[in-house]
């Protein structure tokens, strides 16, 4: 049995530090350097919620522990979305008033939040995830195949942002020659770093307005034409998109390629990573194809690819004993919630038979859970039944290098031979 650390639901005294201080888990070389776990675990011992002052994203509260990281996400009206949903401020997105920011519901409250989501989650239903399946199967399957043999790649290049440019490619019926855009659009959008930068700021938003063309062509295009199961065509065809503006569809049109895309690729790589370190748990893959799903969910839970959500308090509020004040930020920390020992036994290993293992935070919860989930877990599901197909192993050949941020956890580089078994 996991051991009770504390009773979350119990008030206790609140526990403020200033930065700087460990429990600033703001700190990108946290994440870089691979130490976060032993922070996020005496955060979880000592104080599940506790407040950092004079960060350099200024003051936040950690909320690090699974119940509590449920709760604030069950109460969307007292902990709202719209002024943010990653550590920054839209300030920050915009530090001298010239960046066009883009809506993008995941950053929109009820009820503007439930008439857009409503217009891509048929993209996402069970009956599409089966229509897309073979094309996902066809061009992972030829991806694998394409895989140096005999000589060390990196996977992250090669595998996981391949294949997860493909997915999203076929979920939008992108241009296949085309298709790397995505990504590279997706990096300059996704990356903050490169508005606040003078150098690279211009070069972003001269990047921005070529995706937007690019887009706009598209919908063009499809305009003239019958309603297709694409999700363009879906989102031009559809009632609430008639009404909307190209902004609108810009901003969707990105959060779908931005938060599909890190997301999707870090779990694949979290996988290659994953079952190189638990080689035990690889065997028992490699000995019983039919673990496949749960190891997806095991997977997902162990990388967590974005580190957190954030919130902001639309009013004076008290969370589990905590006075949270109007205007504070809360950081809910998917990463630690998923490895709280009260939920999960032995929280810091891959255990692909666990239990439950879809109960995880990796996705997040209520409203705004992951509209993508189904086609990220078919994508994980595809790729491990077409390794386990050719029997493929992948052993990592050097430590990887990680991204240096505190929202998308992953992998830069990781330099993989490919085995067989
Ligand atoms: C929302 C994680 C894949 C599109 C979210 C949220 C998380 C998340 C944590 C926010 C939940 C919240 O605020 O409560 C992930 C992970 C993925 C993944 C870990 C892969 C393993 C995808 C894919 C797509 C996608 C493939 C689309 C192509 C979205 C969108 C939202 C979202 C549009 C906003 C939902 C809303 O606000 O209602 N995702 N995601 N995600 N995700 Fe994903």
């Amino acid at each position: 049995m996991a051991t009770a650390i504390r009773d979350t639901e119990q008030p206790q005294e609140t526990v403020v530090v200033e930065a700087p201080h460990e429990w600033d888990v703001s700190r990108p070389e946290i994440y870089t350097e691979d130490r976060w776990q032993p922070i996020f675990k005496e955060m979880r011992e000592k104080a599940p919620i506790n407040k950092v002052t004079g960060s350099s994203f200024g003051d936040y509260w950690n909320v690090t522990t699974y119940t509590p990281i449920q709760h604030v996400e069950a109460l969307p009206d007292i902990y709202s979305s719209a002024d943010g949903i990653t550590i920054l401020d839209d300030s920050d997105f915009s530090p001298e008033g010239e960046e066009i920011i883009l809506p993008m519901f995941i950053a929109m409250d009820r009820p503007q939040h439930t008439d857009q989501r409503r217009v891509v989650a048929p993209a996402f239903t069970p009956a599409e995830m089966t229509r897309m399946a073979d094309d996902i199967r066809r061009r992972t399957g030829e991806t694998l195949d394409s895989l140096p043999r005999g000589e060390a790649f990196d996977w992250v290049d090669l595998v996981s942002i391949e294949l997860t440019t493909g997915m999203l490619a076929i979920l939008f019926d992108f241009p296949w020659e085309d298709r790397r855009l995505l990504t590279y659009w997706s990096d300059w959008a996704g990356d903050v770093e490169l508005s606040h930068n003078p150098e690279t700021r211009e070069e972003r938003l001269k990047i921005l307005f070529e995706m937007g063309a690019y887009f706009q062509n598209l919908w063009d295009e499809r305009v003239k034409k019958d309603e297709a199961p694409d999700l363009i065509s879906r989102m031009i065809h559809s009632e609430a998109m008639r009404d909307m503006d190209q902004f609108t569809y810009m901003g969707n049109l990105i959060l779908l390629i931005v938060g599909g895309n890190d997301t999707t690729r870090n779990s694949m790589s979290g996988f290659a990573y994953g079952l190189d370190k638990f080689a035990d748990e690889r065997a028992k893959l490699e000995g019983n194809p039919d673990l496949i799903p749960n190891a997806v969910q095991e997977l997902i839970r162990w990388q967590t690819p974005l580190a957190h959500m954030r919130r902001t308090a639309t009013q004076d509020h008290e969370l589990f004993g905590h006075q949270i004040s109007e205007g504070d930020k809360l950081l809910l920390w998917y990463i630690s919630g998923n490895r709280d020992e009260t939920k999960f036994e032995r929280p810091d290993d891959i255990i692909l038979d666990r239990d439950k293992a879809g109960r995880h935070l990796a996705f997040g919860y209520g409203i705004h859970r992951c509209v993508g989930a189904r086609l990220a877990e078919l994508q994980l599901r595809i790729l491990l039944e077409e390794m386990a197909e050719r029997r493929l192993r992948v052993n990592v050949v050097e430590e990887p290098e990680r991204v240096a941020a505190c929202f998308v956890h992953g992998y830069r580089k990781m330099m993989v031979e490919l085995g067989e078994y």
